[in-house]
């Protein structure tokens, strides 16, 4: 069958017509045939948007890891899974073929099991992107434990809601970690996060940077030692088709973080199909994916896609700007990459540069250039196709969020032809809808409005952990029946979809998803504070950068701003991490309060964007006063 490998446009056209008619019928030959099953599935779709229910391939036993390491054992035991390129380029990449990363696995999956985990356990995985983290992720997906990835540049407080949220009883750290020149003390931050967090039993630590840690008998250990005396030899647990694989915490534009659920055998099937199509990884390319695992892109597209697929995938773990801004383009010469994956904030960072630092390299192993985590600008668009692609490598600009597990709407490279700052059409199985502030769908093209999905699709996230109902209000109650994604999107005269942004009060600095809610809780934890709310605000690199209004308790304050300004972010480093701290902080008399008591961002928005020409009306404001003063203020503001 050809459904599984779309090679031209009008094949698209064909299997895409194909999935939405006959969905159950067309997921089910692609599970049947690319992937190792137990037992097969008695049904392999049941859903109800309105409570909400999804089950793909119920019925169905596997276990992912035999899908991602043990069935490519006979065929590419010897071909690198995972190509490791160290911080420091001076530092050897590390080759780890399929079978020592099968041995890896299996190795500390007999950790976790002697340290007494169990299948539906969750274990808290806080790692820098060394090859362990990849390591841990399989190692509790073998033995059917919930792994929660906690992105490594979370603050200790950030880490212990995470802990909490989902009660997990291991934390999987190390040492410490490089970040360019710097090196980061992660085991100081779990150490801290773990003072709330009664119920973790045990910490694992890995070496990396060989630091003097501090060691709580007891429940602190060290990995290697234990690692060295398990055994290579570990079967898999038998997993139903709905068990959880991971949570995966992402912020909402209210309360604390959400545990997105995601299980088994859909998140396998999806993810492993869009990487096969979406980056058309042929057998011996080198794929790259800079995102970090502790996201949703690195969960699906550094190691469970590409793995399940028998792919090379490569582990970066330093920053684009060290030694120098050229490390990107040194990576892709040395490793011959022949898929490069990256987000725009990235992308605008490094056109920045002179041109000199991408020039000093040879890129001609480029076949495809991803864009994802935020709409591509025409100019960064542009700017990566003239000189990192040399026009000749087509970008697919991918639209998807941690809630959908895999890419939603994005071009096939070499079938979809491209147009800047589209994320194109919808991938095979997505049924997209946009729809009006009267919750009616907008037929036909050339129509803007929310970004909705009709139908499910098998990596869909089933649930918030420990809440449902929020999980419903959140994404199946603004319009009925239909998936509400949070973002504004148009179609086209040719159907392409343009993503236009959130349209809620989640905000996209540099790819990352911040909530306002959670921000604006730890400034007020800042004892001179009374008040604050949060906008973004165009930035040239990061997309949005944050701007904080924010009321003080003391009106006649004579501490220096300044100073509050850098506590202030301090707070928030230390509440949720640095790439939460504001831009520009503004102190003002009060907020634009609705009768009700809402704060009225649309109109703080304004202000942030400069953009006071149309504040539409005002009138309805408890107090309307107080707009003139925070635009006063706003034209006296300097950057922080
Ligand atoms: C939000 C989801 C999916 C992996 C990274 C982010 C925005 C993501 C694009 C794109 C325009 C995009 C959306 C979405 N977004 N990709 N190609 N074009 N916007 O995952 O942290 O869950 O964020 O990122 O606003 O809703 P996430």
């Amino acid at each position: 069958m050809s459904n599984y490998h779309i090679k031209h446009l009008e094949e698209y056209y064909q299997v895409y017509r194909k999935s939405v008619r006959e969905p159950e019928n067309f997921w089910e030959e692609v599970a049947e045939e690319h992937f190792m099953w137990h037992k097969k599935w008695d049904n392999v779709l049941s859903w109800d948007f309105t409570k909400p229910e999804i089950k793909w391939f119920e019925g169905a036993q596997l276990n992912v890891t035999e899908n991602c390491l043990d069935r490519h054992l006979p065929t590419r035991g010897n071909k690198t899974a995972i190509l490791f390129e160290p911080n420091d380029p001076k530092e050897a990449a590390e080759h780890i073929t399929y079978k020592q990363l099968h041995e890896r696995v299996n190795k500390f999956a007999n950790v976790l099991k002697n340290q007494g985990v169990e299948k539906g356990d969750r274990v808290c995985i806080y790692l820098p992107m060394i090859p362990e983290l990849a390591v841990a992720v399989l190692a509790c997906a073998r033995i059917g434990a919930i792994h929660s990835v906690v992105f490594a540049g979370f603050s200790s407080t950030a880490l212990s809601t995470r802990i909490n949220d989902c009660d997990c009883k291991m934390v999987i750290t190390s040492d410490g970690s490089y970040r360019g020149a710097k090196t980061i003390d992660l085991k100081g931050i779990v150490d801290e996060a773990l003072e709330s967090c009664p119920n973790v039993k045990t910490v694992l630590v890995a070496k990396r940077i060989l630091s003097n840690i501090s060691i709580k008998e007891g429940r602190d250990q060290w990995l290697q030692p234990l690692l060295d005396e398990a055994s290579t030899t570990c079967e898999a647990e038998v997993m139903n088709a709905e068990d959880p694989l991971f949570i995966l915490y992402t912020s909402g534009s209210t309360g604390k973080p959400k545990g997105m659920v995601h299980t088994t055998a859909g998140y396998m099937v999806y993810s492993a199909y869009t990487f096969k199509n979406i980056f058309q990884y042929r057998e011996n390319d080198i794929y790259w994916c800079t995102a970090d695992i502790g996201w949703i892109t690195g969960h699906s597209y550094i190691v469970y896609g590409p793995l399940a697929n028998g792919a090379t995938t490569v582990m970066f773990e330093g920053v684009p700007s060290y030694p120098d801004f050229g490390r990107f383009w040194e990576i892709v010469e040395k490793h011959k990459i022949n898929q490069f994956y990256t987000a725009p904030t990235a992308i605008r960072a490094l056109a920045k540069q002179g041109l000199e630092l991408v020039e000093k390299y040879d890129l001609s192993s480029l076949k495809v250039l991803g864009s994802v985590g935020e709409p591509i600008n025409e100019e960064a668009w542009h700017w990566y196709n003239d000189n990192i692609g040399k026009k000749q490598s087509p970008i697919v600009d991918t639209w998807w969020q941690t809630e959908t597990g895999g890419i939603m709407i994005s071009p096939i490279p070499f079938v979809t032809p491209t147009k800047p700052t589209y994320a194109t059409l919808p991938f095979i199985g997505i049924q997209p809808a946009l729809m009006d502030e009267n919750g009616n769908e907008l037929k036909g093209n050339q129509v803007s409005g929310r970004l909705c999905v009709k139908f499910p699709w098998p990596s869909i996230a089933r649930t918030i952990w420990g809440d449902h109902q929020r999980y419903k209000d959140t994404y199946f109650s603004a319009f009925e029946n239909k998936y509400f994604t949070g973002d504004g999107a148009l179609r086209d005269e040719v159907g392409y979809y343009r993503i236009t942004g959130r349209v809620d009060d989640v905000i996209i600095v540099s790819g990352h998803n911040l909530g306002t809610a959670p921000i604006e809780d730890a400034i007020n934890e800042h004892p001179a504070v009374a008040e604050s709310a949060i906008v973004g605000f165009p930035h040239d690199i990061k997309g949005n950068a944050l701007y904080g209004f924010v009321i003080l308790k003391d009106v006649g304050e004579t501490r220096d701003q300044n100073n509050l300004r850098k506590e202030i972010n301090q707070i928030i480093t230390e509440h949720i991490g640095p790439i939460a701290k504001l831009d520009k902080i503004q102190f003002t008399v009060g907020l634009p309060k609705t009768r009700s008591g809402k704060i009225m961002r649309r109109i703080l928005r304004k202000i942030a964007h400069n953009d006071i020409s149309n504040l539409g009306d005002t009138s309805t404001l408890l107090n309307p006063e107080v707009v003139q003063s925070i635009i006063d203020g706003a034209n006296s503001e300097s950057t922080n």
